[in-house]
Formats: structure tokens, sequence, C-alpha cells
């Protein structure tokens, strides 16, 4: 199957995001929890920055993403939460991430366009963190996922109990995957494509 993907921009704020209407996905977790990564396992290419330091994702990378013949769009790499001293995801962390994702001052409203995947730690079911990050996503984008990464950490005997933990926690369906095996990925694009397409 093709993929076409390529950098698009990185951006610090409000001004200059892409205006055109394509569907956008925001990459939404912890620091270190694999969101490059699986961009790069996605599309296939090592196209975000990756590292085993927390917090090398500083601003918001958006990609340009398109698949076989369907409409491309946006995924959008977003910086990780509670790496930042002073308390993970405090509603100021969030704040920020949105206003790089949409524009300063918007983020009480419901963004059609956008949908998000919150991207936990398949070894880390329910933390607070990321709870509060899927509570943010509810109010903020108008579709939401969620991914469990780092599968293959999991010895096969305990990866189902962990997905089912999660699922719990949120309750809402879990896509497992790896990016170091490629396991789920076509769970994941059946995700995305479901996300892509609810305007
Ligand atoms: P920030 O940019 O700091 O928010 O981090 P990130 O979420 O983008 O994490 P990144 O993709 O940079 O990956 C962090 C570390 O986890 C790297 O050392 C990756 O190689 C490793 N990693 C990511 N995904 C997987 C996975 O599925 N399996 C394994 N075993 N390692 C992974
Ligand atoms: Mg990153």
């Amino acid at each position: 199957m093709k993929i076409d993907a390529s950098f698009v921009k990185s951006a610090a704020g409000a001004r200059d995001l892409p205006r055109d209407a394509l569907a956008r996905i925001a990459l939404v977790g912890r620091s270190n929890v694999g969101k490059s990564s699986l961009i790069n396992a996605l599309v296939r290419r090592r196209l975000a920055r990756t590292s085993a330091a927390p917090g090398l994702t500083r601003l918001a990378n958006w990609y340009r993403v398109s698949r076989e013949r369907e409409k491309p769009f946006y995924l959008v790499d977003l910086p990780g939460y509670g790496y930042a001293k002073g308390g993970p995801s405090s509603s100021r962390e969030f704040e920020k991430l949105t206003a790089s994702v949409f524009g300063e001052g918007q983020h009480r409203q419901t963004h059609r366009a956008l949908s998000a995947l919150l991207i936990v730690d398949a070894r880390h079911p329910g933390l607070e963190s990321d709870r509060a990050a899927w509570e943010w996503m509810q109010e903020t984008v108008a579709a939401s996922g969620i991914v469990a990464t780092k599968i293959d950490k999991l010895a096969r005997g305990r990866r189902i109990r962990a997905i089912e933990e999660i699922e719990s926690v949120f309750r809402h369906p879990v896509a497992a995957v790896s990016a170091a095996t490629g396991e789920g990925l076509n769970e994941l694009w059946k995700l995305i494509a479901r996300l892509t397409k609810h305007e």
C-alpha cells in the first residue's frame, strides 16, 4: 500500500497554521510515550525525530499524510506533557498545546475538523496525567481514540489483560500497537480512517 507523507511545518503558537479544510489528527500523550515513533511507523519513514530522552518534540509538528487514493489529512505531533517540572497534566500545559494546534483563545470551542488520538503506554494503565488529557480531549476535539503503544514490551500473555485494564479506565476501546514491531498498525489505520471521516 502506498503512503505519501511530508513534513509541513513546526508551529510554536497560533500563527500560520494550515488554513485548508483537511482533517487533522493530533497525537496527544506523555513525553517519551512514543508519539513521534508512531508517526514514523505509520508512514514507514523516519519523518519525525525521536529520542530516548523525554521532551524532544517542543513544537507542534504538522505532517501531511495520504494513503493510496484517500483524501490527505494532517497528523500533528505534539510536545508531550508531564515533562516540565511543576506538575504533569496541569491545565496550563494542555492549553498551551491547544493554542499550538488551533490558535489562541479558542480552547473552549470544539473543533470540528480536529480529532485526537491519546497515546498511552501499554504498561501503565490509567495514569493521572493521561486521564486528565482524555478529559481535555473530550471537551476540545470532535472525535477521539485511544492507542496503547509499546505493546512489544509486554509478554504476550499479559497483553490482553493490560488492554482490558486500559479500556476499563477510559471506558473506551483501545488499539494496541508497537512502533518497534509494527503490530497493530493496520487496526490503527482503520481507526484513523474513521476519525478523518468524522466531519
Ligand atoms: P516527546 O517528543 O518527548 O513527547 O516523546 P515521544 O512521545 O515523541 O516519544 P518518541 O517517539 O521520541 O519515543 C521515545 C522512546 O521510546 C524512543 O527511545 C523510542 O525508540 C521508544 N519507543 C517508541 N515507541 C516504541 C515501541 O512501540 N516499542 C519500543 N520498544 N520502544 C518504543
Ligand atoms: Mg516526540
